[in-house]
């Protein structure tokens, strides 16, 4: 996928969309010849990346770095990087600031969280050129104002607002929604209420898209395991054996061996 007319055509079309994050030019280039659709450089590159427990410390020159670290090997897959935490709440010129050093470090579109205070930025995002994706449903970056990383929309009241939500976020302007741990039939619902894409993360398979963070479905934490992440790799246990089996070589002088030895 190389623009946001792909996204609507894929929905128009029923056909799902994926989504992989991804913070760093090695794992860009990886992603560059697979047939992901769409990179996101998330600010959970916060908590993958600097080891910190919630995305709150992401920072705009963070997400800069990281953004164009991705964007140097992505090939011509469209990347989408997040706004992080208040960096949309500062009012309108230092939000653009924001954003425009995000985009100027090579992404092709932003997300942001969260639709109550934030809609006019997105109309006025959008206006000035900017792609915005929606996140609605558990958004990471409220964690302390929601109780901790929680499924959302279990109750009427806020399945009404989270529908409320999508579709002022559409009226805005975004081109597509991420739905984050929310009940599967609200998910669906709402993907059907909709003319933009949903992709969603644990919010079932209704959604026009998946996504799923990198080193999540790589295997490669092991102490996250929540309900919807399915691991297509067994990436802690292989890069073990690996670093390893190396350190015994070194240890039993097997390596460096002729072969990877200059004459
Ligand atoms: O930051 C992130 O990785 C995200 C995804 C989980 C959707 O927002």
């Amino acid at each position: 996928m190389k623009t946001i007319l792909d996204f609507h055509e894929k929905k128009q079309k029923g056909q799902k969309i994926s989504m992989i994050t991804c913070y760093d030019s090695t794992f860009a280039a990886i992603l560059a010849q697979s047939s992901v659709d769409c990179l996101l450089v998330g600010d959970s590159l916060a908590m993958v990346m600097h080891g910190y427990k919630t995305t709150l410390n992401a920072s705009v020159g963070m997400m800069a770095l990281h953004t164009a670290a991705v964007t140097r090997t992505a090939g011509d897959k469209f990347i989408v990087s997040d706004l992080p935490f208040l960096s949309n709440r500062k009012g309108l010129t230092a939000n653009v600031t924001a954003a425009e050093k995000i985009m100027k470090a090579g992404a092709h579109a932003l997300k942001l969280e969260g639709a109550d205070g934030n809609l006019e930025l997105i109309r006025h995002l959008v206006d000035s050129g900017v792609p915005i994706m929606g996140h609605l449903g558990l958004t990471p970056q409220s964690v302390h104002q929601l109780g901790g990383f929680k499924v959302q929309g279990r109750d009427q009241k806020a399945r009404a607002k989270i529908k409320k939500s999508a579709l002022q976020l559409q009226e805005a302007g975004a081109f597509a929604l991420v739905l984050e741990c929310v009940p599967s039939d609200l998910a669906q619902e709402i993907t059907a209420s909709l003319e933009i894409p949903t992709i969603g993360i644990g919010a079932g398979r209704d959604c026009d898209g998946q996504v799923l963070v990198l080193q999540d479905m790589l295997g490669l934490n092991q102490s996250f395991k929540p309900k919807f992440l399915k691991t297509y790799f067994s990436g802690f246990q292989t890069l073990q054996n690996v670093f390893n089996q190396y350190h015994q070589e070194v240890v039993d002088g097997v390596f460096p061996s002729q072969k990877e030895s200059y004459t």
